[in-house]
């Protein structure tokens, strides 16, 4: 109880000291590490994705608090389907098991859950679940949580490129009619702005397959920090260090000024 104290006493101390007109709308996470940090202590890489649950709260709790409007977070890739059985469909169970207890939260909250990715190749339950929780959430105008599973760029992408030449033999669309903005109008995060800032935890230094559209002048942020134990002042911390850098989209510092 005491130690929780100071730990939020942390994060509200922190948050003060960040500028508010320079939030960033929109937070992408690669949520990574928690095999590794279950391995550093002995026990199962289920373990790790277990104790993950507690960071996604914070992150989320640390978002809406200051006012992120947007949040993605990568909580399954296409690959990790590859991954043994036994970790598949573990990671499927508890994310059944989250979304059913996190959905009285975020109505709370008043936070929307959408989902990018191909939510199809989903065990029926878990889809059953997500589609469940996304219609509930539908109305709420607070922030938009944004889950991605069974989720990644190069999917997205050619999913477009598909819709699109449909489009465009059906005779709807001419070929000199396809922009930039039509093809992000034919991504999963249509209507959903470009993040910009992404966090990837962990210490890796990639992007796994994320988002690989959409990053294209986001801030990349990484820490060491293993997931599971993410929390709010780390959250502030990332989005301090984005305050500092200068974003100058192609052109000179001169001009951005
Ligand atoms: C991230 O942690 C969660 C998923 C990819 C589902 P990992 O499971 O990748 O953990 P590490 O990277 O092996 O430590
Ligand atoms: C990226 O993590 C995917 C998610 C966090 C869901 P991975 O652990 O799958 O990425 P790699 O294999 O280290 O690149
Ligand atoms: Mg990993």
């Amino acid at each position: 109880m005491y130690l929780q104290k100071i730990r939020s006493t942390g994060f509200y101390a922190m948050k003060e000291s960040l500028d508010k007109t320079k939030i960033p709308q929109h937070i992408a996470v690669i949520m990574d590490g928690n095999g590794r940090w279950a391995q550093q202590k002995g026990a199962m890489r289920i373990f790790g994705h277990k104790n993950a649950v507690t960071a996604v709260r914070e992150c989320v709790e640390g978002c809406a608090e200051l006012g992120v409007k947007f949040l993605t977070l990568y909580a399954f890739s296409t690959e990790n389907w590859a991954r043994p059985k036994d970790e598949v469909d573990a990671l499927m169970e508890l994310l059944v098991e989250t979304i059913a207890k996190e959905v009285p939260t975020m109505m709370k909250n008043n936070i929307r859950l959408l989902s990018i990715g191909d939510v199809n190749t989903l065990p029926k339950k878990a889809h059953n679940k997500l589609k469940e929780a996304i219609e509930l959430t539908k109305a709420n105008s607070g922030m938009t949580v944004v889950l991605a599973i069974s989720y990644s760029g190069r999917w997205e992408i050619r999913e477009a490129v598909q819709s699109i030449v449909e489009k465009v033999v059906n005779k709807e669309l001419k070929i000199e009619e396809i922009t930039q903005e039509v093809i992000a109008a034919n991504l999963n995060t249509k209507n959903i702005p470009d993040p910009e800032l992404l966090i990837r935890t962990s210490g890796e230094l990639r992007i796994s397959n994320f988002l690989l559209w959409q990053l294209a002048y986001t801030e990349l942020y990484f820490t060491e920090v293993l997931w599971p134990d993410f929390r709010k002042e780390h959250l502030v911390q990332a989005i301090s260090d984005y305050q500092k850098r200068e974003r100058r989209f192609g052109l000179t510092g001169a001009q951005v000024k």
